[in-house]
């Protein structure tokens, strides 16, 4: 009984893997593979902001559809939901991106754009993602 009961979690488990859909929705987080094929848009915005050694934006924020991932959310910034709803303008909000200390010279945000963190591509898809949020 005990060892059907193995295998059946084996199963699980197994069908479980093969079940990731490659295009992920929005508010997921896509998989490696997805993230590797994707050069444009919101998923690919996604990917760089959720990646540790590129946006890193979970270390201090939650966002929209983080429960559907397995990422854990910081509160150290606020949380990035309804960001459309709050910038009338992508402008105002890759300029939060690029240098966050225009608008708060005490911010603990790292400054992606003005220290080259990460390159006007990755932040204008990061923008894309943020706006989807
Ligand atoms: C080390 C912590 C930290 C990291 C990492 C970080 N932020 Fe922030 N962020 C903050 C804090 C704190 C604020 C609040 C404003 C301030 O103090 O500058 C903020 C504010 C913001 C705001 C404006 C607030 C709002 O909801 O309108 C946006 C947008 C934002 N961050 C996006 C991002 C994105 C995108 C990333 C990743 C590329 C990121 N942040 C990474 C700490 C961080």
């Amino acid at each position: 009984m005990k060892r059907i009961a193995h295998l059946i979690a084996g199963t699980t488990i197994i069908l479980g893997i093969a079940h990731v859909s490659p295009a992920a929705a929005v508010g997921e987080m896509p998989d490696k593979q997805t993230c590797a094929s994707a050069k444009s848009g919101i998923i690919a915005g996604g990917c760089i902001a959720t990646d540790r050694e590129k946006g890193n934006c979970m270390a201090c924020h939650s966002f929209t559809g983080i429960e559907r991932t397995r990422l854990q959310a910081g509160n150290i910034g606020p949380p990035l939901v309804a960001v459309k709803a709050r910038y009338p303008s992508q402008k105002r909000l890759r300029e939060q991106v690029v240098d966050a200390s225009q608008f708060n010279p005490h911010t603990v945000m790292p400054l992606f754009g003005k220290y080259r963190i990460l390159t006007d591509n990755e932040i204008d898809l990061i923008v894309q993602w943020l706006y989807s949020l």
